[in-house]
């Protein structure tokens, strides 16, 4: 495994929460107007209130945040629910008031958008930090098993196995868009910081790969071995293979 790669262990989700925010915390603080992506997902829901709760009025960093999307669905209409945008907007960004937004326009067409936000990204770029959530098939954000590290942001058809963890959120998997658009492998791993969060026994085996496999595209979140700054926040369950 990387040297350059921490691994806290929280005991409990409070824990896991505290630790997450405090570390995200104190990267964002070193920086002056950091370009952040942020991921959806159960696991960083606690990382979120956390911030809320015990950050909420620290206007010098939300006031300077620039958000990117980390992924988002396509053919999803402005005002729909299932939109990642809104999601993490009801979830943080509305709640800390964070007003810098790039957001992937999910009702445009997808090739003229990823051309849009890569342009977007060369400009504003490279990300400071990004914060990751690990899929159960390795992925993060959308890059799923098989694309390569060199990828930037990109149109994808999800795979099964993504389109039924999404099914949880949204009531079946008819419910799920069956493409979406997210930042490549290469763009995150330019991000000057890294945090990775982790839960639950199902990743156990994943974050094993992912940390001490081999380094390939079949797992894509193993591009962590090849970069600096990595933190993985884990809890008890999900560490058990490390
Ligand atoms: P989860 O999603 O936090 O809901 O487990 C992680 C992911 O698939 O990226």
């Amino acid at each position: 495994m990387s040297q350059s790669i921490e691994i806290l262990v929280a005991d409990d989700d409070a824990e896991f929460s505290r630790v997450a925010a405090q570390r995200f915390i104190k990267i964002l603080e070193v920086r002056d107007h950091p370009l952040v992506t942020l991921p959806t997902g159960y696991t960083p829901l606690g990382f979120y209130q956390a911030l809320i709760t015990d950050y909420g009025q620290r206007r010098d960093l939300w006031d300077g945040l620039r958000f990117i999307a980390l992924d988002e669905y396509c053919g999803l209409s402005a005002d729909d629910e299932r939109l990642f945008a809104s999601w993490l907007a009801r979830t943080l960004l509305d709640p800390l008031a964070i007003k810098s937004r790039l957001l992937f326009d999910s009702a445009a067409d997808p090739q003229q958008e990823m051309v849009r936000v890569r342009s977007l990204l060369h400009e504003q770029g490279p990300l400071d930090v990004a914060v990751l959530g690990l899929g159960g098939n390795g992925h993060v954000a959308f890059n799923e098993p098989g694309t390569p590290f060199t990828a930037t942001i990109h149109t994808v058809t999800l795979t099964t196995g993504t389109i039924a963890a999404n099914a949880l959120y949204w009531g079946g998997s008819e419910r799920v868009p069956p493409q979406g658009i997210t930042l490549g492998i290469q763009d995150l791993a330019q991000a000057g910081s890294t945090i990775l969060l982790v839960k639950g026994a199902a990743k156990a085996e994943v974050l094993q790969q992912t940390l001490q496999g081999p380094v390939t595209a079949a797992i894509p979140a193993s591009y962590l071995q090849t970069i600096k700054n990595v933190t993985i926040i884990a809890d008890r369950d999900a560490a058990t293979r490390l």
